[in-house]
């Protein structure tokens, strides 16, 4: 297993790439669709050993990112460089993400003690590649002694890959600012022991 390294661009845009049509909004400006995308990437990851990657012929196939219990990297200062460079008419949006983002991991890591870990990203470029980043991953957390994996996620994302691999569902919610009066917008945490 490698270790994720963000200033491998071509990397980091096969990541975007890959959740810029799942987790964007719905604008026609897709460099804004980009930057939206890469912001909640860094928000996600965090400058420790436990940020993984696997590749193939010089080609990013999946990641697995994870956090320790209140672990914090100072994404904020590239967060903030790029707020202030952005016009009027997005600074809503980008803020509205920071703020969710950060709330579903404060309320995650009300579960969590110590010695458990939390995924904060999880995602395969190549399809099938997801299951052995994230069991490579499960294998190092076990060895550093690490007795549960805790993960947010919502309803813009596989949950079901989650729930069919046994995972317990410990909080389900909606998340009001995203909700239409159709379509609520679902929120879960899920816990699995390692
Ligand atoms: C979640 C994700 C990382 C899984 O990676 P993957 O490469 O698709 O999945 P795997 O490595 O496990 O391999 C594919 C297998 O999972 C199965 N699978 C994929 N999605 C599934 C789902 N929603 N429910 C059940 N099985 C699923 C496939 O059918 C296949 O099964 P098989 O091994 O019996 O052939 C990937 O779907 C992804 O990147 N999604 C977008 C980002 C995302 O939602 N991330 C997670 C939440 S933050």
């Amino acid at each position: 297993m490698e270790k994720f390294d963000f200033s491998n661009a071509k990397f980091l845009n096969a990541v975007i790439d890959r959740v810029v049509q799942l987790w964007s909004p719905p604008t026609d400006d897709m460099a804004f669709r980009r930057l939206y995308v890469e912001a909640i990437i860094r928000q996600n990851a965090a400058d420790n050993d436990m940020q993984f990657q696997l590749s193939e012929n010089g080609e990013l196939c999946s990641i697995a990112l994870a956090s320790r219990l209140g672990e914090h990297t100072p994404w904020y200062i590239w967060w903030q460089e790029k707020f202030d460079a952005l016009p009027e008419e997005y600074r809503k949006m980008f803020s509205i993400s920071r703020e969710y983002l950060s709330m579903m991991d404060e309320k995650t890591y009300r579960y969590m003690n110590k010695d458990d870990v939390k995924l904060s990203l999880f995602v395969s470029t190549k399809a099938g590649w997801g299951k052995p980043v994230l069991e490579g991953a499960m294998d190092f957390f076990r060895s550093k002694g690490f007795k549960n994996i805790y993960l947010w996620t919502d309803c813009e994302c596989n949950v079901d890959w989650y729930v069919s691999r046994g995972y317990e569902l410990v909080e389900e919610g909606t998340y009001e600012p995203f909700s239409t009066p159709e379509e609520p917008y679902k929120t879960f945490i899920f816990r699995k022991n390692l």
